[in-house]
């Protein structure tokens, strides 16, 4: 896909609208390091904001409509009335988004003014990178620069997933919108999904992060991602809490035989997710190589044998991947799971082996054509 920029959005708006824009905001897609289905858990996540973005360009009407145009959807135009409950659209994907976030933020008391808005992406759609928590954040800062009105970060983060939950009907958890509103240049976030806070874990200057699209597009996400969310608050209700964080690991090794083995797996791979999360934090900040590298395998693991998220062709990439490093690159699906990304991480001398590797035998082993994506951790929409 053709990488954009603010001058390349804002032309694209003149062309559209005739005027110039008053300005171009942009909020990043994500790539999450380590800590899968852990954040609706009240667990810790590692992401990283990614330099690929969606933008919008924008200037005020003066009445209280908006019009959004899609350049990723062939200009499809959108109107908006900012003064009436917002009614979802089963029929108009990108369009919903827009709607859930109007409304969450007419929920929250935001006066909203009317404007032209030319929104386009960079980010390769359906791939898991998070272009619809990126489309939320960035849409939250055009609505409130445009009615003068102040945003908190979290507040963002929170009315996106709002936005997903109540509207779009997908359970997600808060790390992508809190990482497209937060993320940081060169750096990961550590993030505590129970508490909301983050503490920025620098990438080490000589490593690289490399993002592998599978090929394999991510089908019956939301309904086997739900689903999974479902089974661990019943592992959680075992225990008497209302979510997973409320249980230590070796509480639950304990209840292995009494609670029912899927449950089990499920919570399993959670709990120790956790733990390897923080792990990998500890691994980065210190350039301990061999100690991310191997907590990123079991990870892959233990989302491929208790949480079974993966697909064949993604744990061939992960291996593939993982062989060509020769110890030296550490690879694991990364987002949702049942298809999209993988991600790996190695010092910059390593990723040429890596990138060949991929093109060597992937496609071969697989029939799936991969797509790479080479990306550095950059700033979130409200940094
Ligand atoms: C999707 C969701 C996130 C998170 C990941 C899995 O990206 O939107 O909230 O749960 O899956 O880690």
């Amino acid at each position: 896909m053709k990488t954009l920029s603010n001058a390349r959005v804002s032309e694209l708006f003149e062309h559209y609208f005739a005027v110039a824009p008053v300005a171009v905001v942009k909020a990043p897609g994500r790539v999450n390091l380590i800590g899968e289905h852990t954040d609706y858990n009240g667990g810790f996540v590692l992401p990283a904001a990614i330099n690929y973005h969606t933008y919008i360009a924008f200037a005020p009407r003066a009445d209280r409509s908006l019009r959004l145009v899609a350049y990723n959807f062939d200009n499809e135009l959108v109107t908006v009335d900012l003064d009436v409950d917002q009614v979802d659209d089963r029929n108009a994907s990108w369009a919903n988004y827009v709607r859930g976030v109007v409304q969450e933020m007419r929920t929250q008391g935001f006066a909203l003014a009317g404007g032209d808005l030319y929104i386009a992406g960079d980010l390769h759609s359906g791939a898991g990178l998070s272009s619809s928590a990126s489309l939320e954040m960035a849409l939250i800062r055009a609505l409130t620069a445009l009615s003068g009105e102040q945003v908190d970060p979290t507040q963002a983060a929170l009315m996106g997933q709002a936005a997903e939950n109540n509207f779009v009907g997908c359970n997600c958890g808060i790390m992508d919108q809190l990482i497209s509103a937060r993320g940081q240049e060169h750096a990961a976030l550590l993030i505590d999904c129970q508490e909301l806070t983050a503490r920025a874990v620098p990438v080490p200057a000589d490593w690289e992060i490399l993002i592998v699209h599978s090929g394999v597009k991510r089908g019956l996400v939301d309904s086997e991602y739900n689903q999974r969310r479902q089974q661990c608050e019943q592992a959680a209700a075992y225990f008497g809490q209302t979510s997973l964080r409320g249980v230590a690991l070796e509480q639950l090794l304990a209840a292995e035989g009494q609670l029912d083995e899927l449950s089990f797996r499920r919570a399993r791979h959670v709990l120790t997710e956790n733990q390897r999360t923080l792990a990998a934090a500890n691994a980065l900040a210190e350039g301990n190589l061999a100690g991310l590298i191997k907590v990123m395998a079991e990870s892959h693991a233990s989302m491929r044998d208790d949480f079974n998220i993966t697909v064949s062709a993604i744990d061939t990439l992960v291996n593939i991947l993982a062989d060509a490093g020769e110890g030296k690159a550490g690879a694991r699906m990364t987002g949702g799971g049942f298809g999209g990304c993988v991600v790996a991480m190695a010092p910059a001398t390593v990723i040429p082996q890596l990138v060949a590797a991929v093109e060597l035998y992937y496609q071969a082993k697989t029939g799936c054509e991969p797509t790479l994506i080479r990306a550095k951790a950059s700033a979130g929409a409200f940094a």
